[in-house]
């Protein structure tokens, strides 16, 4: 099926990711989930066939490709294993892509080539414990002092929090400014002051860490800022436009693994002498299933396509992880009902696809949030 007529080189960077996820990551999903295991082989791999850099230009060691090719194939690495596919979204869309964007020539040359190949990992802290949805009124203070700032401050649910080695943070210059005091800057693990903390205890997307941070007066050259003082906001906001597409594709991934199990389980399971496919209540569950798993890629490649554009790409963005999102959760919970008993235990998939799906309404941006950017678009002059 191709509704947006991919042309070759997508279909093969479908292909591959494809086939990837279906033999070495997906057989490795459950066990991923149940240990809670940073799945470090899998990571490394993607990095090797150039996943973890996908957009970065070749000159700095990337694969050099677009956002539709970044989306198609977080689909299918989500739909093999959502924890895996969030490492990936991170390092690409939240690390990766500001450095590209916003970073001088220097910090270009020094961070990207081991992002992408996957040597090295990225996260990047932005939400604090009492700043999440509010995102400027953060509390983690930048000092500057000659040619160093001295960063301060605690952030929380970041995820490969305890794995990253480059950490894209944000802090303000003054608290009493708002928005436009924030800036933006790389740390590096092992810098006296910078640690990890309390790991947190999940739902879903086991695998992956989500760590709070702390920076205890952490020396950080001025070198290393991202942009200028005060772009600090702007980077974070249009950063998370990317992020959000990532999501919306990890979502899709989530829901399409779990369509073809309720698929699967439908031809299987038998009841009143025939597969329960055969009978029309459960049809339709497919079928609603399949119209808004298209409704929503069609809204995530329209997103990624913008934002290859050039042109401004929030609203699109938003309703592309407002609805796969919404969907991926309705979705996983069909999938179950599909199931009937076996649905709610372990043995089968879908449980894990409803507990990982859930996150994707929260992270990058609630769902609440999306409206209110979406709304806010609708409603400007
Ligand atoms: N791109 C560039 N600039 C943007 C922008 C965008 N998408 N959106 C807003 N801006 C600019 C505005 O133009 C404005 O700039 P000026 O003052 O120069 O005009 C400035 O940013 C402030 O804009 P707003 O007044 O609209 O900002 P706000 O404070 O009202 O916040 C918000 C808007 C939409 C609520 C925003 O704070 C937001 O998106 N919050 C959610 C934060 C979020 O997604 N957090 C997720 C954490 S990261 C995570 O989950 C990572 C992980 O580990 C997986």
């Amino acid at each position: 099926m191709d509704i947006f007529l991919l042309d070759d080189e997508h279909k093969l960077i479908r292909e591959a990711a494809r086939e990837f996820a279906r033999k070495e990551i997906a057989p490795k999903a459950k066990e991923i989930d149940a240990n809670g295991r940073f799945p470090t082989e899998i990571i490394a791999q993607l990095g090797s066939m150039g996943f973890m850099g996908m957009m970065i230009p070749e000159q700095y060691g990337g694969a050099g490709m677009d956002t539709l090719s970044y989306v198609i194939a977080m689909e299918e690495i989500a739909a093999g294993c959502a924890s895996t596919s969030v490492i990936m979204s991170v390092n690409n869309s939240l690390v990766c892509s500001p450095i590209v964007s916003y970073g001088s020539e220097a910090q270009k040359k020094k961070y990207l080539t081991s992002l992408a190949k996957g040597e090295k990992l990225g996260c990047f802290a932005l939400s604090e414990p009492s700043s999440g949805s509010d995102a400027a009124s953060l509390r983690t203070v930048a000092r500057r002092e000659g040619d160093h700032y001295i960063i301060n401050g605690s952030k929380n649910f970041i995820t490969n929090g305890r794995e990253a080695d480059t950490c894209v943070l944000f802090a303000t210059l003054d608290m009493t400014k708002g928005h436009k005091a924030v800036c933006a800057f790389i740390l590096e693990k092992g810098m006296p002051g910078y640690s990890v903390g309390k790991l947190e205890d999940k739902l879903g997307i086991c695998g992956s860490s989500t760590a709070q941070m702390h920076f205890d007066n952490v020396k950080v050259p001025v070198e290393n800022l991202i942009g200028v003082e005060g772009q600090g906001f702007r980077i974070a906001l249009s950063t998370l436009d990317g992020g959000r597409v990532g999501i919306a594709a990890q979502a899709l991934g989530i829901a399409a693994a779990a369509h073809e199990a309720a698929k699967k389980f439908a031809r299987e399971r038998e009841a009143f002498g025939a597969p329960i496919a055969k009978l029309q209540g459960i049809q339709w569950h497919i079928a609603d299933m399949a119209t808004r798993l298209d409704a929503a890629r069609l809204l995530t490649w329209r997103a990624a396509v913008k934002r290859d554009s050039g042109e401004r790409y929030s609203r699109e963005a938003a309703m592309a992880k407002l609805y796969a999102s919404e969907m991926a959760m309705w979705l996983t919970t069909k999938a179950i009902q599909v199931h009937g008993g076996y649905g709610y235990i372990k043995e089968y998939p879908v449980e894990r696809h409803f507990r990982d799906a859930k996150i994707t309404e929260i992270y990058e941006g609630t769902s609440e949030i999306q409206r209110l950017v979406i709304g806010s678009s609708e409603l400007a002059d």
